[in-house]
């Protein structure tokens, strides 16, 4: 297969790597990269669990091919941890039960990062729309609903005092 150079950056580092033509950037991260936060669910485009964030918006790494990544900014699930801290989504999400077998969490979480970095006050229904790409087979998404709203709530506090 052949090999193409891709230089991109990577939850804020730069990265060069050469990926295989066609493939997707789920597999260069996981495969390749080993970022096992990005779940790989369906490979179709149905499920949101492979979910990351490009030059600012949620993206499904499945349907992406790795090629095209050339330039952007990709952030997933293990760019979210500062110094060890959990991000407040994290924290939420830990706090309200908003996770029980996982499998959807990380695609849930940047998914809704992605929302609040454009809307830090999202309404219920904005995150019920900002979800709405992401399957959970679990929770029946009102504790990952309270959970957005809990983490807006305090990173609008932390903006305030900071
Ligand atoms: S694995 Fe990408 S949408 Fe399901
Ligand atoms: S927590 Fe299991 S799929 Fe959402």
């Amino acid at each position: 297969m052949t090999k193409v150079p891709v230089q991109f950056t990577l939850n804020g580092r730069e990265q060069n790597e050469f990926v295989d033509s066609g493939s997707t950037l789920l597999a260069a991260l996981r495969d390749k990269l080993g970022l096992y936060g990005t779940k790989a669910g369906c490979h179709q485009g149905t499920c949101g669990a492979c979910t990351v964030i490009i030059d600012g918006s949620p993206q499904l790494s499945c349907l992406t091919l790795a090629e095209r990544c050339a330039g952007k900014s990709v952030t997933t699930l293990e760019g979210l941890t500062g110094n060890g801290a959990l991000h407040p989504l994290q924290q939420a999400f830990m706090e309200g039960f908003a996770a029980q077998c996982g499998f959807c969490t990380p695609g849930m979480i940047l998914a809704a990062k992605s929302l609040l970095d454009r809307n830090p006050s999202p309404s219920r229904d904005d995150v019920i729309d900002a979800i709405s790409g992401n399957i959970c087979r679990c929770t029946g998404y009102d504790p990952i609903i309270n959970a957005i709203l809990t983490a807006a709530e305090q990173l609008r506090g932390a903006r305030k005092s900071a």
